[in-house]
C-alpha cells in the first residue's frame, strides 16, 4: 500500500492530489491513506499535506520503484530486495543465500563499509547503494578486472545521466574534480584448492543528490549533483549501471572494458604516493596491465600493484581515500 501511494504522490510529484482521489485509486478509505502519509512523512518522505488541497511529494524526493527497475533490467539479473534502512547491502548478502543475478538496493545504510574497513557515508535518499551477487569463472588472480569492469560502468552510467567527466582512481573510486563521488567495495570467497572464485559480492555506493558532508568528508567526497546543475532519478542511473555493467562483463575475457579503464584513469602517467603497511612512497604509474594492476615506476624500478591494503593519493593534491 505504501508503494502505491509513494506511485500515485510521484505520478504528480510537485502537485496536490486529494485524499479522496487516492483512496478512490486504492479503493480503501481516506482514513487508511492520512494513515499511511503519516507513516510515510516518519519515514523520511517530505510530503506536504493541505486540509483543501490534498496531499504533495515536493520535487526534492527522488524514489526508486523496485517493479519499474525490474523492467528495464537485463535478464540475468533475477531477484532485487529493497531495504529503506540496512546497515550494509554487502553484509546482508554476504549473511544470506543469495543466488547469481540477486540485488540488493537500500534507500540508506547504517554501517555501509568501504575498502580496507573504512567506512561509506549513506544518507537517506541521497545515493546509491547497491549490491549484487555474480559467481564467475574467474581466477582469484583475476578478481581486479570485475572491480575495474564496475568503475567503468559506473562512468558510463553517470556520463549518461549527467554532463560529468568523473575519472576512476585505481582501483575502486570514482572521482570529479579530486574528490570522491563513488566506490566500489567487491567481495568474494574463494576455493583455496583451485583459487577460482566461487561467489563475488559487488557492492557499489555512488554519491547523487546534495547532502552537507560530515566534516570529516567534506573536503574528500562529495556528490554528482555537486558538479552540475541537473537532477537525475537514483533508478536511471541503477538501471543504465546494471545493464552497461553487464553487457561488458559478459566480454570480460575480451579486455574491452580496458581501454575505457585507462581513457578514465585518474592516475595513469601521473606522480603518485603509494600508502602500504604503514609506509608511504612515491611512485609514477607508467602502465595499467591487462589484469587491471598497475605497473609503477619506483625509484627507477619497476612494481606491480595489485589491489590488497593499499592506498594511492595523487601527488601535490589533497585527495586521500
Ligand atoms: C569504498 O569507498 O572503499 C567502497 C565503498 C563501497 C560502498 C558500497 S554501498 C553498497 C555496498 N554496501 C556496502 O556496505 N558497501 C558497498
Amino acid at each position: 500500500m505504501e508503494n502505491q501511494i509513494l506511485k500515485i504522490l510521484t505520478n504528480h510529484q510537485g502537485h496536490y492530489i486529494s485524499g479522496q482521489d487516492i483512496s478512490e485509486k486504492l479503493h480503501v478509505s481516506r482514513m487508511t491513506i492520512s494513515t499511511y502519509i503519516k507513516g510515510l512523512k516518519e519515514k523520511g518522505y517530505q510530503i506536504e499535506t493541505s486540509t483543501k488541497k490534498g496531499y504533495c511529494l515536493t520535487q526534492n524526493n527522488d524514489i526508486i520503484f523496485i517493479d519499474d527497475i525490474k523492467k528495464q533490467l537485463h535478464p540475468f539479473y533475477q531477484n532485487i530486495d529493497y531495504f529503506d534502512e540496512i546497515e550494509s547491502t554487502n553484509q546482508h548478502m554476504k549473511s544470506h543465500a543469495y543466488q547469481q543475478g540477486d540485488i540488493i538496493i537500500a534507500d540508506s545504510q547504517t554501517n555501509g563499509k568501504g575498502r580496507n574497513g573504512r567506512s561509506f557515508y549513506s544518507p537517506k535518499q541521497k545515493g546509491i547503494y547497491l549490491s549484487f551477487m555474480l559467481k564467475p569463472t574467474l581466477s582469484i588472480y583475476d578478481s581486479l578486472k570485475i572491480t575495474a569492469c564496475c568503475a567503468v560502468a559506473a562512468i558510463k552510467a553517470i556520463q549518461k545521466n549527467y554532463p560529468l567527466s568523473p575519472q576512476i582512481k585505481w582501483v575502486n573510486d570514482i572521482m570529479i574534480n579530486d574528490f570522491k563521488v563513488a566506490g566500489i567495495l567487491c567481495e568474494a570467497t574463494i576455493d583455496m584448492n583451485t583459487a577460482q572464485i566461487e561467489t563475488m559480492i559487488v557492492g557499489i555506493g555512488i554519491n547523487v543528490h546534495h547532502d552537507p558532508m560530515p566534516a570529516d568528508l567534506q573536503h574528500i567526497a562529495g556528490c554528482l549533483e555537486d558538479f552540475c546543475d541537473k537532477q537525475a532519478q537514483r533508478q536511471k542511473i541503477i538501471i543504465d549501471f546494471l545493464n552497461i555493467f553487464y553487457d561488458d562483463y559478459t566480454k570480460l575475457s575480451y579486455l574491452s572494458f580496458l581501454d575505457d579503464y585507462r581513457r578514465y584513469s585518474y592516475v595513469l602517467h601521473q606522480d603518485i604516493t603509494v600508502y602500504e603497511n604503514n609506509t608511504s612512497y612515491p611512485a609514477y604509474v607508467s602502465s595499467i596491465n591487462d589484469d587491471a594492476s598497475l605497473t609503477l615506476l619506483v625509484d627507477g624500478k619497476q612494481k606491480i600493484l595489485k589491489s590488497g591494503e593499499v592506498s594511492i593519493r595523487k601527488t601535490n593534491h589533497q585527495q586521500h581515500t
